[in-house]
């Protein structure tokens, strides 16, 4: 193989310039230079990726220095209609006009209370947060009162409250008392779970789990799970920050038949607008009128009326069947090309359509760090804004759909042609340093 072909592409190189000039003002007044560590420079390719956004329209985004990408990243979640969806933005609007924070309750909350109460199996009573963390904590806090119990087991990520951070290598400032509540165990394994009930009898509260991330579930998993939490006293809790909204209209658990006591969402249920709620059993929601959970802002009108107009264009359009079938179609060309360049034991696109996960296992002399953070780069340089998830929306175009494929196209072939080089030296050759994770939660 010619040096000439394994040099870096420089093609496509875009300006960042005033993404990192604006970088290093931020990080004079924000520590990390972002609200979210997944959103933040340590964990996009170094300088050679937007750092801030101006603008979305759609499935596409501009950055600030007038780059457009297609971004199936869409907002880590929240946005599932696509950027600017004309019936959630005429909701805002009119909102708007009537105000956006009240000294009382609006009847959008019992409007969009009554709406999820429809659509989601558990769903009997609601109350509402802003972040998904509200939402799960809020549902740990009810199964604690509920049970009398303290313990938790934890199954996926589930936010930054001490309650569950604490389970991770990210622990620093939780007390040991509270980490020591909190069981994290591995998804689809029944041994695992029997194992956490056998050696904490009597002690768990509720047992709360992502019903489905990046594998999914086997056969009969979910309905086991519940079982042996209910044999063992304790509360089935799903978060659905992820799956609500997206995999079903009734989230995961209506596409797996599986109804747990409570769920939690978040994300997508107000396409970008600042909502969560925490749902389920009306016996185990009437202890909201007794433990603390009340915030300034769970009755914000606007992000209320946006929830309500993504909720009733669920209902009357196929957005849920939309999203899966344009990733069933994204994901079967991102498949091909992995055939083409003969990389299908390294990558392989787990999840489901709707919100696929590439998942690497890398090759000998080569960390995953490096192929993947070499992924990301090429994958930018070719106009396509990924962290390697795929967050299909309802406004995706077969256009945007080739501008991804093609992104992919030339990313699988620089990393096939790295690789016939010289697999020891692939980290060596790379221009930019590899991405350490914040750390793992999703281990695929
Ligand atoms: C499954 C799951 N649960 C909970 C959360 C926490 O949500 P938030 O970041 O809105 O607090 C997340 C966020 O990524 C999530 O993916």
């Amino acid at each position: 193989m010619s040096s000439e072909v394994l040099k870096p592409q420089t093609q496509n190189k875009k300006s960042y310039a005033r993404s990192h000039a604006f970088l290093e003002r931020s990080l004079k007044s924000i520590p990390l230079g972002s609200q979210t560590f997944s959103k933040s420079h340590i964990q996009l390719p170094e300088g050679c990726s937007p750092l801030y956004l101006e603008r979305g329209y759609g499935s596409r985004v501009v950055d600030i220095d007038g780059n457009e990408f297609v971004d199936l990243l869409m907002a880590l979640a929240p946005i599932l209609l696509g950027y600017c969806d004309p019936d959630v933005d005429q909701a805002i609007k009119n909102q708007l006009e009537k105000g956006i924070s009240f000294s009382m309750p609006t009847t959008l909350e019992t409007e969009l209370a009554e709406r999820m109460i429809e659509m989601i199996p558990c769903a009997q009573a609601v109350r509402f947060g802003k972040n998904g963390s509200d939402a799960t904590s809020a549902g740990i806090r009810l199964a604690r009162a509920f049970t009398k119990r303290d313990k938790i087991i934890a199954c996926g990520y589930h936010g930054w409250h001490d309650w569950y951070i604490g389970s991770t290598s990210r622990h620093l400032g939780v007390p040991q008392t509270t980490r020591d509540l909190t069981i994290s165990i591995p998804y689809n394994n029944l041994d695992v779970l029997h194992q956490a009930f056998k050696d904490h009898p009597g002690e768990i509260a509720a047992m709360i789990m992502e019903p489905m991330n990046a594998e999914k579930p086997h056969d009969g998993y979910l309905q086991s799970v519940k079982e042996i939490v209910h044999q063992n006293g304790a509360v089935l809790i799903f978060d659905e920050v992820v799956t609500g909204f997206r995999h079903a209209n009734g989230g995961a658990q209506e596409l797996f038949g599986v109804t747990p006591d409570l769920a939690a969402f978040g994300k997508a249920m107000a396409n970008g607008m600042p909502l969560s709620a925490i749902t389920g059993r009306a016996d185990i929601m009437a202890l909201m009128t007794d433990i603390f959970f009340s915030g300034t802002f769970g009755g914000e009108a606007l992000s209320l009326a946006a929830s309500i107009a993504v909720v009733d264009k669920l209902r009357r359009e196929p957005v849920v069947e939309t999203i899966w079938e344009k990733g069933r179609s994204f994901q079967s060309k991102v498949n091909a090309l992995i055939e083409k360049y003969e990389l299908g034991a390294i990558f392989k696109m787990k999840g489901q359509p709707c919100f696929g996960v590439m998942a690497i296992t890398p090759p000998e002399h080569v960390r995953l760090e490096a192929i993947r953070t070499v992924m990301l780069q090429k994958l930018i340089e070719h106009d396509f804004l990924t962290l390697g998830i795929f967050i299909m929306n309802y406004a995706f175009t077969p256009e945007d759909e080739a501008v991804a494929v093609h992104a992919f196209d030339k990313t699988f072939e620089h990393i096939a042609q790295e690789l016939a080089y010289k697999p020891e030296e692939f980290e060596k050759r790379m221009d930019i340093k590899p991405i350490e994770p914040v750390f793992q939660v999703r281990k695929s």
